[in-house]
Order: C-alpha cells, then structure tokens, then sequence
C-alpha cells in the first residue's frame, strides 16, 4: 500500500449539506481536493465515506496525515 501524500498543508473549507454523503480523499492524489475523484486506484488507499448529519460549515483535512479523518485536526502544522 502506497502511503497518502498531501494535496496541501493546510485544511479545506467547505459547507456540507444535511443527509448529503461526501468522500473524502485520503490518498492526496485526487483533483478534485478534498474530494475522492478515483485517483486512488492502484494505491491501495481508499476514501473515506462522511455522511452530513446537519448543513455545517467543516474544514476537511488537505494534508492527509490527521487523527480524526476527514476532519482538520492541526496536524500539519506539525509536517
Ligand atoms: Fe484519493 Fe480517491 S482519489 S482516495
Ligand atoms: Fe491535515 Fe490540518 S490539513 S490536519
């Protein structure tokens, strides 16, 4: 299994939508941050599936290296 990289050092912004399911990307490779766009084939990773239990505004990890996926945790400011 290849290790996640990250798509940025610092977390993304985004409002998630009550009921709405999000994938997160957890290998760092997709183009569509913080979103899983199937880049991660041939990886071994796979993305983390975030169901919206209300409309919220959420910063989702860019930096891939969190202990609480999907969601920002400071870690990068420690890469
Ligand atoms: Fe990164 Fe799918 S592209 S998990
Ligand atoms: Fe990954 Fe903050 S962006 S822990």
């Amino acid at each position: 299994m290849d290790a996640p990289i990250p798509a940025q050092k610092a977390p993304y912004n985004f409002t998630v939508e009550e009921g709405k399911r999000y994938f997160w990307c957890a290998c760092g490779r997709s183009g569509s941050q913080p979103f899983c766009d199937g880049s991660h084939k041939g990886t071994g990773l796979t993305p983390l599936a975030y169901l919206a239990e209300k409309t919220e505004e959420v910063w989702f990890c860019g930096c891939k290296a969190t202990g609480g996926k999907p969601f920002c945790d400071g870690t990068h400011n420690t890469l």
